[in-house]
């Protein structure tokens, strides 16, 4: 497929999907949402691809928000619908059954923001910016980051950011752990596909479910999520993955997966 709005590039079984819109520090519009669920569509279907990343065009930008000259005529119907469809393609990010990692290389704001907060988890570049600033716009956030935000990084951190509408820089984002780990802008990319490479290197099945497992933290209370986890551990033990990587354990040798 082909895209106006990202770049998909496709190297050692990671995707790396970067949103192209950097005359407009990559704001989402329409058109690249829609894109955006796309890709997802497209990458979950291929079976040689193990992991993706997201990333901003541009050195200055991950995602400067949603498209502000499209929410400006917005009535209150469109609103509502506006964000339920942002919401929709994020959501499909977050279940995404392979690993999903954000490498935010910038101003990461509103719908950007989210965007990163949609992904498994987030490394970030020295100059990346977090914000919510909707409430400068006389909004709330509307592609879940009244809801993912305050679920990662707690609803005290969440509300001020969300309240004030202020940027935090990379080192805040670190502390709060809204950011796994940051490097020096020039380093982010290749840094971001070792880690990607790390995950790609065991066996996807064991991945696949971890990620499933993971995220039914949100889901389910936690009597509820050890048996899911105890369920995922049980299926496992029925893969070749499992019989191969604890006999090479055994044997003192490398596993040689073979992700079925
Ligand atoms: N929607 C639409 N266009 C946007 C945008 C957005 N969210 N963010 C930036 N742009 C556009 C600007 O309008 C400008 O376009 P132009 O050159 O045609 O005028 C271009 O991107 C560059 O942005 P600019 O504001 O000139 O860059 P800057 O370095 O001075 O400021 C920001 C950078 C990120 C601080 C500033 O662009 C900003 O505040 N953006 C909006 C952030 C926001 O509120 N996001 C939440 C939306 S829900």
């Amino acid at each position: 497929m082909s895209y106006n709005n990202l770049l998909l590039q496709i190297n050692d079984k990671t995707a790396l999907i970067t949103i192209n819109r950097p005359d407009k520090l990559n704001a989402l519009n329409h058109t690249t949402l829609v894109e955006l669920k796309n890709v997802f569509e497209e990458l979950k279907n291929n079976d040689e691809v193990y992991s993706v990343i997201i990333t901003g065009s541009g050195e200055k930008a991950f995602v400067a928000g949603a498209d502000i000259a499209e929410l400006n005529k917005l009535n209150m119907i469109e609103g509502k619908k506006f964000a339920e469809f942002g919401q929709s393609v994020f959501n499909m990010i977050e279940n995404f059954d392979k690993p999903v990692i954000a490498a935010v290389n910038g101003f990461a704001l509103g719908g950007g923001c989210e965007l990163a907060l949609s992904c498994h988890f987030r490394i970030a570049s020295e100059n990346a910016k977090f914000g919510q600033p909707e409430v400068n716009l006389g909004i709330i956030p509307g592609y879940g980051g009244t809801q993912r935000l305050a679920r990662l990084v707690g609803s005290g951190r969440a509300m001020e950011m969300i309240l004030t509408g202020d940027m935090i820089d990379a080192s805040e984002a670190l502390k709060i752990g809204l950011v796994n780990k940051v490097f020096p802008l020039a380093e982010l990319q290749s840094k971001v596909f070792e880690i990607a490479q790390k995950i790609n290197s065991k066996g996807q099945q064991a991945i696949r479910l971890s990620v499933k497992a993971v995220k039914a933290v949100d889901k389910m209370n936690l009597n509820e999520g050890l048996d899911f986890e105890a369920v995922l551990f049980g299926l496992c033990c029925g893969t070749e993955d499992f019989k191969e990587g604890t006999s090479a354990f055994l044997e003192k040798r490398k596993p040689a997966f073979k992700n079925k």
